[in-house]
């Protein structure tokens, strides 16, 4: 890694292991793209800007400083002035003007990475991190951006951010700060992102670019089901090893906007940040705007090499839980057991159970407080409910331990019902527009995070609850999207600001209980895997993934999400048929192996399950305690995807040193009449032998020829395979 500046030249060099960013100063003024790509060594590069060609520099040809700004690969580009693609930065004056004129005004190197104000980020050493800073300013009202980009020595990343100023006299109105642009000649990309809805998070989705603008986009107030804060631009043809990715991912858990836009002379240009809409921030004198990350990474070999590198970079420099190497403990949530109909002595059965099969820690999930038996009251009053849990939590905590077992606890500190204790006390800590009905959702309304008395309120109930009992987990929850947006506390000026203030206090809120309590295993969930982004991992190792717990169902969701997120991180249980969410049945050993392959744990009545089934239980810990080392720290290699409408899906897990891996294989669909197929697998050194079942083949066998793999009669039959080196 390095970052270069050539004076002469006025070129700025960034430089991972594999890959560069190039950018230059031109007309003593302008910031402009020059490269992002394979890596390169020379500063030589400002051929690259095609000043020769129409429209000329400014300074040379006044007359076309239109022309300029139309087509020119701009670093930041700003709002009012002439650049009519989608803008990064726009922001209005005191006198309603919307303009700026952002120019170059210096720039700074140095060691490490510096954190950014209130939010998650990805972090580094001095020895491991370099940073680039480069300043931009308005003259006219004073107002300064700086541009960070870091560099890695360990990972194919750099990562972007801003910060604004205002330096000048009279405050500006921000509405629009986008983090990260990137202006590149069309290589006729295709667009790849995800979407889905509840219970359907994270599918894949890749079309050819058409000219205009595309965007994948959230003003939910999270990242949420239906969008993913990721864009990637990839090369047609581009497949898990071959290909050129240009890929985005926003380290925030709110508002966004990721767009593609192709526009004239065949330039692309990629932006990334807070979705403008509904976002307008007040910058008096003196006072400073940060925007949220954005992770870019380039990959000239596919996209498995893409998603190598972020997992790589969320598991060294992102995910900050003392969990994150540690096999966690195998737990049984009692969700699709109970749902709201539980007391202490259905969850101790259920604990009995599950300490015999070696399951190792039980989560109360949703309605141990207030008077919550379903979900229409008691948000905000995060006290246990003892008609339920007879005896109180701490004796409930101290007989799960006797079992040799851990606790866990579900909350969802973000919300409040109308039926609630809190709600009587406080209506006016819910977020709302005075004379407007507030809308409901899950019969609930959402607290305004933005006001500090309020997350500081409910934090001290919730610390006050964990500090009652021995409890090692918490699963921190957000069940419904934001509305009716309005904040008691916040003057006229500054409404605009809500969205982000709230996302801020979450934020504050998730470092204070990390903190506090560092001790506890965080997992992240919204409704499913509504704000499953980096934003989160920050916080939590885990998110939980969805709320289908169906096997096929799962493999495209896994599939999507470990995209980009690291397979430990990926909640995933193994839960009872025919399925709560789509009524389909699927082998036991199918549903196991689908959940090993994430944080695992059991999320149904275990009392019920027949012999048979507790045997498989019994099998299926054992097998998590064998390979959940080589699957929270290995390298994902994808080899099918039921998702492309194959019939199959396989993947695999290679440890860092090709001594060993996992391979998962399953005939999504059975076919009649059919024979064995030969799966090729990935990621294992070409010269070494490796044994796999009882037989030795040398990795470049294995890789080019393939494993056989039976044909079987049935849907979902899956199987794991161990690949050892001899
Ligand atoms: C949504 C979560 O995803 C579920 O696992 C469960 O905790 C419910 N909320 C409880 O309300």
């Amino acid at each position: 890694m390095n970052i270069k500046y050539d004076e002469n030249r006025q070129v700025f060099l960034i430089n991972t292991e594999h890959t560069s960013y190039g950018m230059a100063v031109t007309d003593g003024r302008y910031l402009c793209h020059l490269y992002y790509g394979k890596r390169i060594e020379d500063t030589d590069l400002r051929y690259l800007l095609r000043e020769d060609e129409p429209p000329f520099v400014p300074s040379e040809n006044v007359r076309e400083t239109g022309s300029f700004l139309d087509a020119a690969y701009m670093e930041y580009p700003e709002s009012g002035m002439g650049d009519y693609r989608e803008s990064a930065f726009c922001m209005r004056d005191e006198r309603g003007f919307r303009a700026s004129e952002l120019s170059y005004d210096g720039y700074e190197i140095r060691k490490g990475k510096p954190g950014l104000e209130g939010l998650p980020a990805v972090w580094g050493s001095e020895e491991d991190c370099m940073t680039l800073k480069i300043w931009l300013k308005d003259e006219l009202t004073g107002v300064r951006v700086t541009l960070l980009y870091s560099t890695f020595a360990d990972v194919d990343v750099i990562t972007r951010a801003v910060t604004v100023e205002n330096a000048g006299e009279e405050a500006v109105y921000l509405e629009k700060v986008f983090s990260a642009c990137l202006d590149l000649d069309d290589r006729d990309f295709e667009m790849m992102g995800l979407y889905g809805s509840w219970a359907r998070e994270r599918h894949i989705e890749r079309m050819p670019l058409g000219w205009g603008r595309r965007n994948i986009a959230s003003f939910r107030g999270e990242s949420s089901h239906q969008e993913h804060p990721f864009l990637a631009l990839v090369t047609p043809e581009t497949t898990q090893e071959t290909g050129e990715v240009y890929a985005m991912n926003f380290v925030y858990s709110g508002n966004f906007m990721a767009q593609a836009e192709k526009s004239q002379f065949g330039a692309v240009r990629m932006t990334m940040g807070i979705h403008p809409e509904g976002f307008v921030w007040k910058l008096a004198p003196g006072e400073r705007f940060t925007a949220p990350e954005v992770v870019m990474v380039y990959s000239d070999q596919g996209l498995g090499k893409m998603t190598r590198t972020f997992h790589d970079l969320y598991r060294s420099h992102l995910i900050r839980s003392r969990y994150l190497h540690e096999k966690r403990p195998i737990l049984i949530n009692n969700w699709e057991a109970t749902y709201f109909d539980f007391d202490e002595k259905k969850l101790l059965e259920i604990a009995r159970e599950a300490s015999e099969l070696g399951i190792e820690m039980l989560v109360m999930d949703d309605g141990w407080f207030g008077k919550r038996n379903c979900d229409d009251s008691s948000l905000g009053d995060w006290v246990v409910n003892e008609e339920k849990i007879r005896g109180g939590l701490s004796s409930l905590v101290e007989e799960v331990k006797a079992l040799g077992m851990k606790f866990g606890i579900w909350i969802e500190p973000e919300m409040i019902s109308p039926e609630s204790e809190l709600y009587r006390k406080h209506p006016d800590w819910a977020l709302q527009i005075p004379g407007r009905d507030i809308t409901q959702s899950r019969a609930q309304y959402v607290l305004d995070f933005s006001r500090d008395e309020v997350v500081d309120g409910i934090y001290e109930m919730i610390a006050g609850v964990l500090r009652s009992a021995d409890i090692s987990y918490v699963k921190w929850d957000m069940n419904r999207q934001l509305a009716t947006m309005g904040s008691l506390a916040l003057p006229a000026d500054r409404q605009g600001e809500l969205y982000h203030r709230y996302m801020l206090g979450v934020y504050r809120m998730q470092e204070r209980l990390v903190t506090d309590f560092p001790e506890i295993l965080l997992e992240n969930c919204s409704g499913g895997g509504a704000r499953f982004d980096p934003g989160m991992l920050y916080y939590s190792p885990q998110i939980w993934c969805s709320d289908d717990t169906d096997a096929v169902e799962r493999l495209a969701i896994q599939e999507g999400t470990a995209l980009l997120y690291p397979v430990s991180a990926m909640g995933a249980h193994v839960s009872v048929c025919p399925n709560h969410a789509v009524g389909r049945v699927t082998p036991f050993e199918t549903r196991g192996h689908v959940a090993l392959l994430g944080t695992f744990g059991y999320e149904l009545d275990i009392t019920k399950l027949s012999e048979e089934e507790k045997n498989l239980v019994r099998k299926q810990v054992a097998d998590y305690h064998r390979y959940n080392d080589l699957i929270r720290e290995g390298d994902y290699y994808r080899m099918e995807s039921s998702m492309s409408g194959s019939a199959f899906d396989s993947w695999m897990i290679v440890s860092k040193d090709k001594g060993r891996a996992l391979v998962f294989a399953v005939q999504v669909t059975a076919k009649p009449n059919g024979k064995s197929r030969f799966l090729r697998l990935k990621g294992l050194d070409p010269q070494q032998m490796y044994r796999v079942e009882g037989r030795t083949y040398r990795g470049n066998v294995l890789m080019n020829a393939g494993l056989r793999i039976p044909s079987v009669q049935g849907d979902a039959r899956s199987r794991l395979i161990d690949v050892e080196r001899v």
